[in-house]
């Protein structure tokens, strides 16, 4: 008779005890151990043959990689995101809020491949799959689903069907028959993983497994997850906003700084080529608060629009709040502002806003922060035309941003006829339809800003 085992295992970072504990040593959270009963010890062959599984060593010039070209996906976006399409035998997760649109982004990509997909969802049901492709418009010859959530069933169907990409939707819901615990405790999520490692690894079976999310916005389960997939990838957004972002956070084979630009409609997610034209509002309008600035996401420039609204506070303590903007560099700002320029903004609420619902991180949008609240603050609109970019110092200095001839380039693409940059940054290219207007500092910026207006 097989002896039964337990561990008790942490649900925060997958440590180990041989007792339970209130506290645990490795991570210092509070009550995360639970008990987990291990069956058994032995590992199945998951339906390979032992030849198959034991690895030999080979010299590294010998190991031929190019017979495998990468898997192409109909979606440019998506391939220029994994760094050229999908590595053969690669695990890739992908992670996100819940109702984001994983499962639709995966189901889209499944139906558009013209290799033989599995789709195993162990969330919906296949009428409820179907239903889902129904919707997006495609009837595809290729891609076959899967209601089911046991690990090993799963490795069985994919022996008989051989599929060339195998999709996952998600790993919190399988279950593997080595362990004993529920569905999405840490040791279910890590030993499924494993296995589909060692499958993809030996079998050369790209997977996709679609990783839920914790409240803190980190994958759910424990961090060795991350660490034993080749690429992890990251969709986020606003859910009230249309615009989603796929962020690569590791990849094995590729860049992390690409990202790709997504918008939900009623028939699936379509991939945005041109996302300037379309996060900034065409009003006609001369609105006081706004401010345009070229930012850079991962490799690519983009032009956004900034809206801020000073008031005066009601309330004792005046009320700072940002959406998509780091409210703690407003408040830095807010207080380069008031040292360095003279502005006294500390009696007023300010609030600011990034349009389209995308998180900005790049400082290069600074200048335009202080321009859309300067703007606001006097209510006088800033001269049509004009945006900006430009890191603001502790003094009061303009900052050099990174990749300023690209930000240059898409924004005279974009018809912008003045873009105001630090002095000291270092331009390599010649433009002619825009003037590119350089300063040492805030205050020297502000005096010109509102010029013709007064
Ligand atoms: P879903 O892909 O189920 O999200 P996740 O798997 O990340 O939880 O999310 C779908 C959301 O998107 C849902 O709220 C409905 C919406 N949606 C559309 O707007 N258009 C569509 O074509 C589809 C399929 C879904
Ligand atoms: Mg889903």
């Amino acid at each position: 008779m097989s002896k039964v085992k337990s561990t008790f295992c942490c649900q925060s970072c997958g440590a180990q005890h041989s007792k339970w504990l209130g506290q645990c040593s490795s991570c210092k959270q509070w009550n995360t151990i639970v008990e987990e009963i291990i069956k058994k010890e032995s590992t199945p062959t998951l339906g390979l043959t032992k030849d198959q599984l034991s690895s030999k060593i080979q010299l590294i010039s010998d190991v031929d990689f190019n017979n495998d070209p990468r898997l192409s996906v109909s979606d440019e976006e998506f391939n220029r995101v994994l760094g050229g399409g999908i590595v053969p035998g690669s695990l890739i997760l992908i992670g996100g809020e819940p109702g984001i649109g994983k499962s639709t982004l995966l189901l889209q990509i499944s139906l558009k491949m013209k290799h033989k997909v599995l789709y195993v969802s162990g969330e919906e049901s296949q009428q409820q799959i179907s239903r889902r492709a129904n919707r997006i418009e495609n009837n595809s010859e290729n891609c076959y689903i899967l209601n089911e959530t046991n690990v090993e069933t799963i490795l069985t169907q994919i022996n008989t069907l051989n599929p060339d990409l195998l999709i996952i939707d998600s790993i919190q819901t399988l279950q593997t028959d080595l362990i004993d615990s529920s569905p999405g405790s840490v040791s279910q999520i890590k030993e499924s993983t494993s296995q589909f490692l060692k499958y993809s690894k030996k079998s050369n079976l790209p997977v996709f497994l679609v990783g839920h999310i914790t409240k803190d916005g980190g994958i759910a389960g424990p961090k060795v997850l991350e660490h034993m997939v080749d690429v992890v990838l990251q969709f986020e957004g606003d859910r009230n906003n249309l615009y989603r972002i796929l962020r690569v956070k590791k990849n094995r084979f590729g860049s992390t700084a690409e990202i790709g630009i997504y918008e939900m409609l009623n028939n699936g997610l379509r991939a945005v080529h041109n996302p300037s034209e379309l996060l900034i509002s065409n009003n006609k309008l001369d609105l006081s608060g706004n401010a345009i600035a070229s930012t850079i996401e991962g490799i690519r420039p983009i032009m956004i629009e900034i809206q801020a609204l000073v008031s005066s506070a009601v309330y004792g303590t005046p009320q700072r709040s940002t959406t998509g903007f780091n409210s703690k560099r407003l408040n830095m700002l807010l207080a380069v502002l008031e040292k360095r320029a003279g502005f006294k903004l500390g009696t007023k609420d300010v609030f600011l806003n990034i349009t389209g619902g995308i998180k900005i991180e790049d400082p290069a949008i600074d200048l335009a922060v202080v321009a859309a609240i300067l703007s606001s603050n006097f209510n006088i609109p800033l001269k049509k035309g004009v945006c900006f970019a430009a890191e603001i110092g502790l003094s009061g200095e303009l900052r050099p941003v990174p990749k300023i001839d690209q930000r240059i380039n898409e924004a005279e693409k974009l018809g912008f006829k003045t873009l105001i940059i630090s002095s000291q940054s270092k331009i390599n290219i010649k433009t002619q339809n825009i003037k590119v207007v350089e300063f040492p500092t805030i205050e020297s910026v502000l005096k010109i800003l509102f010029k013709e207006q007064d």
